[in-house]
């Protein structure tokens, strides 16, 4: 148990393996715990032998912020589960198809307004890319965009930030593995009731509003889900999806959708900080293949500068460090060990990421690696996990961070503020998601040539 207690798990983790090796056991309270710190290992479990992996343990806890298990990304493995996720895929693919691209380039030219509204003063940018993320998904989800100002979105992250930041602790995850403790009063586990009960209502009130409008919606995925529950009742096995499934579905995509993205953003800049000559690169070649206009994402093939600081920043800092547990459904093998059925299944994504078997030098910041002879691969990349249960969002957010970090990039020059003293911490904070600690940032405006507005008129 004090191997999972431990202050930044993904590193600790990873820090075992080079005494243990790629794959090893823990055991917490009744509970047996593989670790998996190697992209080969992880993808033959989750890959090659996806169906004997994809299940998803079930705790106490994450019955509790789950809805008894009937999201997706905690919900284990079973008809229902296929169901419910095929029904979201197609929604979110649906919905991509026809807005994705339009609504992104609207909160990315949105976030560098914000961003110039600093004139150059120091600020902490997170929650203006939590903003920024948060409006894509809930223009997708809802179809409503909304200000810094904003009750309701105030309400709602405040509640979901919580809710990841609650479970995530110590004080919780204790409860999983020692059931006698659930008897002890504990401060932290009654917040998380209230806060989850906060957040039911919230989501029920927006599913309500959409409900009560004249038209249906299938551009947004509220609208797609509700039509996909009312056609559904003749699927294969039976299943009958409901609207608790379209609830449970909302709040996947909104938690997925949000503190991931923004903690990236916020990673970016702080390493750019350490590496100015990356940024400058970056920046001349979007000013040279882009020739003043902000690019598509079908210009990632002619930014491959840009592309491997994308791909540099998912390798170093994944902000799902540890995916989500996994649980073996039947016996099975992992590496040739045997695996019985319900052992839980960690796949530790910082570990391979940073596996000096597959990386040089793999502490260091260096996008060079994925550049012509850099010698880095992204094939050894997997900061989404895979198979059955790889992140739902992978396709919406990797244009997410490819045209923030673009239209950012084009627009600013991010500087650290000497009054503000060193540089960031870039150690982080890992919860269930992997953070940058606090620092703030001065991001002056590139020639006037590419303000946001001029731009927009090119
Ligand atoms: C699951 C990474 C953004 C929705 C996951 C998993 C990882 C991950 C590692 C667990 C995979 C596994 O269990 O093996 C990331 C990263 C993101 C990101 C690095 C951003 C940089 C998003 C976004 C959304 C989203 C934008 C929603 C639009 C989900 C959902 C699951 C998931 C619903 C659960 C899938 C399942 O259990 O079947 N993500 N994610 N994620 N992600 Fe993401």
């Amino acid at each position: 148990m004090m191997e999972l207690t431990h202050d930044h798990l993904p590193i600790h983790l990873t820090a075992l393996s080079q005494r243990y090796g790629h794959i090893y056991r823990l055991k917490c309270g009744n509970t047996t715990i593989v670790v998996l710190n190697s992209c080969d290992i992880i993808k033959e479990a989750l890959v090659k032998k996806w169906s004997d992996f994809a299940g998803r343990p079930s705790s106490y806890t994450g019955d509790i912020v789950s809805g008894g298990g009937r999201n997706i990304s905690l919900g284990d493995y079973s008809d229902e589960w296929r169901a419910h996720r095929r029904l979201v895929l197609g929604a979110l693919q649906r919905c991509s198809q026809r807005s994705l691209h339009d609504v992104i380039e609207r909160q990315a030219l949105h976030l560098n307004k914000v961003l110039m509204d600093y004139q150059g003063r120091a600020a902490d940018l997170l929650e203006d890319f939590t903003l920024a993320a948060s409006n894509v998904i809930t223009t997708l989800v809802f179809g409503k965009e909304y200000d810094k100002s904003s009750l309701a979105l105030q309400q709602l992250h405040s509640c979901l930030n919580e809710i990841v930041d609650l479970w995530g602790s110590p004080w919780i995850s204790t409860l999983d593995s020692f059931p006698l403790l659930r008897k002890l009063p504990n401060p932290v586990f009654s917040r998380l009731l209230r806060v989850v009960a906060r957040r039911d209502e919230i989501i029920r009130k927006h599913l309500d509003q959409y409900k009560s409008q004249d038209t249906e919606n299938e551009n947004v995925i509220t609208g797609s889900l509700y039509r996909g529950i009312d056609k559904q009742h003749n699927t294969e096995n039976g299943v009958l999806l409901t609207d608790v499934h379209v609830h449970m579905a909302t709040v996947d995509l909104i938690i997925g959708g949000t503190e991931t993205a923004a903690a990236w953003l916020n990673w970016t800049v702080a390493f750019l900080l350490y590496r100015p000559e990356v940024q400058t690169k970056v920046y001349e070649e979007l000013c040279t293949v882009l020739e003043g206009r902000y690019p598509k994402y079908s210009d990632r093939h002619r930014l491959p500068v840009l592309c491997s600081l994308i791909h540099e920043m998912l390798r170093l800092r994944p902000v799902a460090p540890l995916a989500v547990a996994h649980k073996a459904i039947r016996d099975s093998s992992i590496a040739g060990y045997f695996i019985p059925k319900n052992t839980v299944i960690i796949p530790n994504l910082f570990g391979a990421h940073h596996d000096p078997a597959v990386w040089t030098d793999p502490y260091s910041f260096r996008p060079e690696r994925f550049l012509e002879g850099g010698g880095g691969s992204t094939r050894s990349l997997i900061p989404f996990g895979a198979g059955a249960r790889v992140c739902l969002g992978e396709s919406v957010v990797k244009m997410e961070l490819f045209l923030f970090t673009a239209y950012l990039l084009r627009d600013f020059h991010f500087v650290h503020p000497e009054s503000e003293g060193p540089l960031p911490d870039l150690r982080g904070v890992a919860s269930v998601v992997l953070k940058v600690k606090p620092y703030t940032v001065i991001a002056r405006p590139r020639a006037v040539t590419h303000s946001a507005e001029g731009a927009q008129l090119a």
